[in-house]
């Protein structure tokens, strides 16, 4: 490849990070407006509809690799979905509502959530179930290990970081099936903080340790939402681990057919995402990572954050916007 495709990829690469944003905007309004109407399906069908048409906006040549859902279930940004104008090959990762309980019943957290990549960096899998751990910046790479116990990784951590098990936090998914990991946070002497919902948002708190006390995320999770938190965390530099859960046939089939021929593969986040990656969400709800849409007469706000992993760069966008206040759905 020339110097000069490779500067003029480049500059496109620099200018869709803030397209990226509109992006998540309009999906986070969409859904915003119906926040407590109790209609989980309808508010997520609202912002894969605005994700969807400001996708197609954009100059990209883009194919969907993990998100929501496959191809029978349409009409959701499925994935294979192509999306975009034509332009830079890129994939993309979709959650267009992460939290759709959280948007239904108004609750803190929900938000919209996309990535996007140059073709081949981000991993194309089924819509399955992720086993993850994530810790968050300035360790030393392998202090903690999807093959370790929760006991033997709370340790671990602790040693790493000068202080004793009792000091570190654990962040868990709120499930019967995370029984075990809790029953051995808590036997390590650590303290385990739940969240109902939300995990991309929960693996990035352990990169904001001082603001949210956590220090270690473990669990499982959807796939797309560990696409889509390494993509973040590479940016901010933590660590994380995925591993897919293909544990029936028909999902093994299905990951193959997606050129997964190790179903137990243990991903690094490099693997979960590489390359030059931008990671873009837009708060539904008020949360810990970014304020709700606003609804007023004249404007509506919204809060957005863009990761970008080649630079480290992380972005937040506070924006006004007086056209959308026009329109009841965008
Ligand atoms: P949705 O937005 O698809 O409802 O996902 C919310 C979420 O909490 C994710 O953050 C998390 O990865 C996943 O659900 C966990 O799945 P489950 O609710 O089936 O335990």
């Amino acid at each position: 490849m020339t110097d000069l495709i490779i500067q003029e990829e480049k500059i496109i690469e620099r200018i869709l990070t803030m397209e990226l944003v509109r992006v998540t905007e309009r999906a986070a309004v969409a859904a915003a407006r119906l926040r407590g109407r109790g209609d989980e399906k309808a508010a997520d069908q609202a912002a894969v509809d605005a994700m969807r048409r400001e996708l197609n906006r954009l100059p990209i040549t883009g194919t969907v690799v993990i998100g929501e859902g496959e191809r029978d279930e349409a009409p959701m940004l499925f994935i294979g979905e192509k999306v975009g104008a034509g332009g830079l090959s890129v994939d993309i990762a979709v959650d267009p509502l992460e939290g759709t309980t959280l948007c239904a019943k108004n609750m803190p957290g929900s938000i919209a959530v996309m990535a996007m990549a140059k073709s081949g960096s981000l991993l194309n899998a089924p819509d399955v179930y992720m086993d993850k751990i994530a810790i968050g910046p300035g360790y030393a790479p392998g202090v903690v290990d999807l093959d370790m116990s929760p006991e033997e990784n709370v340790r671990a951590l602790a040693k790493a970081k000068g202080v004793k098990p009792g000091d570190i936090t654990v962040l868990i998914l709120d499930r019967p099936r995370h029984a075990a990991i809790i029953e051995g946070v808590r036997k390590a002497g650590a303290s385990v903080m739940f969240i109902t919902d939300g995990d991309v948002a929960g693996v990035i708190f352990t990169a904001q340790q001082a603001q949210t006390g956590v220090d270690m995320y473990i669990g499982t999770g959807g796939a797309p939402e560990g696409v889509l938190a390494a993509g973040a965390l590479r940016c901010v530099g933590g660590q994380m681990q995925g591993r897919l859960i293909l544990d029936s046939e028909a999902k093994r089939e299905r990951a193959l057919k997606m050129g997964i021929k190790d179903p137990n593969k243990k991903y690094d986040m490099k693997e979960l995402a590489s390359g030059d990656v931008i990671v873009c969400a837009t708060g539904v709800t008020d949360g810990a990572l970014l304020k709700g849409v606003r609804f007023g007469k004249e404007i509506v706000e919204t809060e957005t954050v863009i990761y970008r992993s080649v630079t480290g760069t992380v972005r937040k966008i506070q924006a006004e916007h007086r056209e959308m206040s026009k329109f009841k759905l965008d």
